[in-house]
């Protein structure tokens, strides 16, 4: 095995401001009980309570990533081998499709799809914001760019999230 071979592959998780992300510590263990290394990029609202930031960042051993660095400052996080959103908003889901770069999570998603970085999406829209026209033109526009999508989670009485299959989406023969 050579050196290069024992560096832990990296994983973005890119956190939206949905309830559901008050769970997201699942995705983390579940992902580094699978050997990756992960980082979270979240976006600035759901750095606004939507989960445990100190826990995540303890959970992780990485500051969380939610604005853009300043200029000459290093990159806090080393190139993803794969993404994860999850979960992912109505809201960010339909600025990455149209390209509105105004948060670092959405800048992020535009910058990796473009380099054939598997990326992974648990989205968690309601039915009603679901049949949007705009929410099913963005779901069109990221598959044909090779974004893999899981369940959308409605919140219903017993269904699950499912923080796994993000992981399942981005791994060798996820689709
Ligand atoms: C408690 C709470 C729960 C929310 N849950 C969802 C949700 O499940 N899905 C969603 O698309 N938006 C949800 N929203 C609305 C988003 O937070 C809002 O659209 C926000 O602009 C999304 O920002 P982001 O995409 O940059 O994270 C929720 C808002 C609140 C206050």
């Amino acid at each position: 095995m050579t050196e290069q071979d024992e560096i832990p592959p990296f994983l973005y998780v890119v956190v939206c401001a949905a309830g559901i992300a008050a769970d997201v510590g699942k995705l983390i263990t579940a992902a580094q009980e699978r050997e990756w290394q992960v980082g979270v990029i979240a976006t600035p609202t759901a750095m606004n309570g939507f989960f445990d930031t100190a826990a995540v960042e303890a959970a992780t051993g990485y500051p969380i990533r939610s604005a853009w660095r300043r200029p000459g400052e290093p990159r806090p996080f080393p190139d993803p081998d794969a993404v994860v959103v999850a979960p992912a908003t109505f809201n960010t889901i339909n600025k990455w499709a149209v390209g509105i770069s105004d948060t670092l999570a959405v800048g992020t998603l535009c910058e990796v799809a473009g380099r054939g970085v598997p990326i992974g999406v648990l989205p968690c829209v309601s039915d009603d914001l679901a049949g949007h026209p705009a929410y099913q033109d963005s779901l069109i526009r990221l598959r044909a760019m090779g974004v893999r999508f899981g369940h959308s989670y409605q919140g219903a009485e017993g269904e699950e999230f499912g923080w796994e299959r993000a992981l399942d989406l981005v791994e060798p023969g996820g689709c």
